[in-house]
């Protein structure tokens, strides 16, 4: 195994960030399956905080108080989705409203460091898929693979609808694309961990790619990085 893989003594991480609905979660489960390693989401938290916030009718705007929603969250994750304080939210917390919620949330720079160490915890053996915004250039710099995964406005705003609707979500395709052109914005110009390529990302433009070829694409580079080639 390459040597970046091991230097630290800790588990292998293989990032996969990228803008809103690109597919990074599917992809992620997709690889860490082949793998047999663990699965970091790292927009649940976010969307956990947005969501225990405003289930507490706090002001979205208050800083300290989201800030002190996100130190006190007691998160499990389950085969049956995202528990907070005892109750599956995970119906909930996919809704579009909260993902908005999120993305204001997650400008936060007293939210982000607040989360962090719960984020680098889940790195544990034999390894862990992180999807998010700001894995490769912040939570996991030193991740051996780090991939940047992008798609087309229209691409992504289709797999966001047939998504919500495949859980039972209402939604409406032209309200997505414009919701998801301004979370794009959001993440982008925010001056905290803003979504960003890592310098020594992988970018994988994955409009015209099947999920298949894309977790494909991901194991054969894994497969590069481990000196086994493809
Ligand atoms: O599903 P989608 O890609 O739209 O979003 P998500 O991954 O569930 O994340 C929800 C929001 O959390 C995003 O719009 C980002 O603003 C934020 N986020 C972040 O700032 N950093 C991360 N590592 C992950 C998500």
């Amino acid at each position: 195994m390459d040597s970046k893989v091991v230097s630290k003594g800790l588990a292998p991480v293989i990032t996969i960030d990228g803008p809103t609905a690109s597919g990074k979660g599917t992809v992620a489960l997709g690889v860490a399956s082949a793998l047999g390693w663990h699965v970091l989401d790292s927009g649940a938290l976010y969307r956990l905080t947005a969501f225990a916030a405003y289930k507490a009718g706090v002001n979205i705007e208050h800083v300290a108080e989201v800030t002190n929603i996100a130190a006190s969250l007691d998160i499990m994750f389950t085969s049956e989705g995202a528990v907070l304080h005892g109750s599956n939210v995970e119906h909930e917390i996919r809704q579009e409203h909260i993902g908005k919620l999120a993305s204001v949330v997650a400008a936060y720079s007293s939210v982000r460091k607040t989360l962090l160490d719960r984020q680098r915890a889940f790195r544990v053996s034999p390894g862990l898929v992180a999807d998010g915004r700001d894995m490769g250039t912040v939570i996991f710099p030193d991740a051996p693979l780090k991939i940047f995964l992008i798609a087309s406005v229209q691409a992504r705003a289709e797999r966001r609808y047939k998504q919500l609707i495949s859980k039972g979500i209402s939604a409406k395709l032209s309200d997505l694309t414009q919701d998801l052109q301004e979370r794009d914005e959001r993440d982008k110009s925010r001056l905290n961990a803003p979504l960003v390529a890592a310098t020594d990302a992988h970018t994988i433009d994955s409009s015209s790619l099947s999920v298949n070829e894309t977790i494909e694409q991901v194991l054969n580079l894994w497969r590069n990085v481990k000196g086994l080639g493809s």
